[in-house]
């Protein structure tokens, strides 16, 4: 299975932790990983203009990194959002991408999701919401949700759960 990993962090630090176990234990189930830096990535917001729906086809008339992440989107048989939690709520970085992602409508292939986030105290209800939603919406399947609070950040614990997770794949 190809899965495509939006990593909303700007930094190298928790979520990336969170995603590297997330991809051993994936690959080591024999899965392909591509990490998509989001969070540094320029992405405007969506200009509800419809031309993705119209003219375009399924291609968004705004030119910028959206079109970085949408080949593994396209390809991908799951998708795994990732995030910290900032202000109740996946960075803006990540919003951006998702709200673009808007243009295909559903995922051409995916049928599996999965949502990583980490935070400083918890405060994970909006984007866990947020997410399934999304996954409601679009009719595909949750395979899980994983979190890293304060001091789990980076714990061998919590990467060796999070590991073992992407191993039931
Ligand atoms: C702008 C901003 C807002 C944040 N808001 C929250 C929050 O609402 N709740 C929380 O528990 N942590 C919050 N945090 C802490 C981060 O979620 C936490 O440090 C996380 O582990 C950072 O992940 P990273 O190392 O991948 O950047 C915030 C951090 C920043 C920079």
């Amino acid at each position: 299975m190809k899965i495509a990993i939006l990593n909303g962090s700007p930094r190298k630090e928790n979520t990336a932790a969170m995603i590297e176990a997330f991809r051993e234990g994936a690959e080591e189930a024999g899965h392909e990983v591509e990490v998509l830096h989001v969070g540094k990535m320029k992405i405007n917001g969506c200009l509800a203009c419809e031309y993705c729906h119209t003219k375009g086809e399924g291609k968004c008339i705004q030119k910028d990194d959206l079109e970085k992440i949408m080949p593994a989107y396209l390809e991908s048989d799951m998708v795994v959002f990732a995030s910290p939690i900032y202000y109740f709520a996946p960075t803006a970085q990540l919003e951006a991408a998702w709200q673009r992602v808007y243009c295909i409508g559903k995922p051409a292939k995916a049928t599996k999701a999965a949502l990583l986030l980490s935070s400083g105290s918890g405060s994970y209800d909006a984007a866990i919401a947020q997410y399934k939603a999304f996954t409601g919406y679009v009719g595909i399947q949750d395979m899980g949700v994983c979190t890293a609070t304060g001091d789990e950040n980076k714990s061998e614990a919590k990467l060796a759960e999070i590991k073992a997770f992407a191993k039931t794949l």
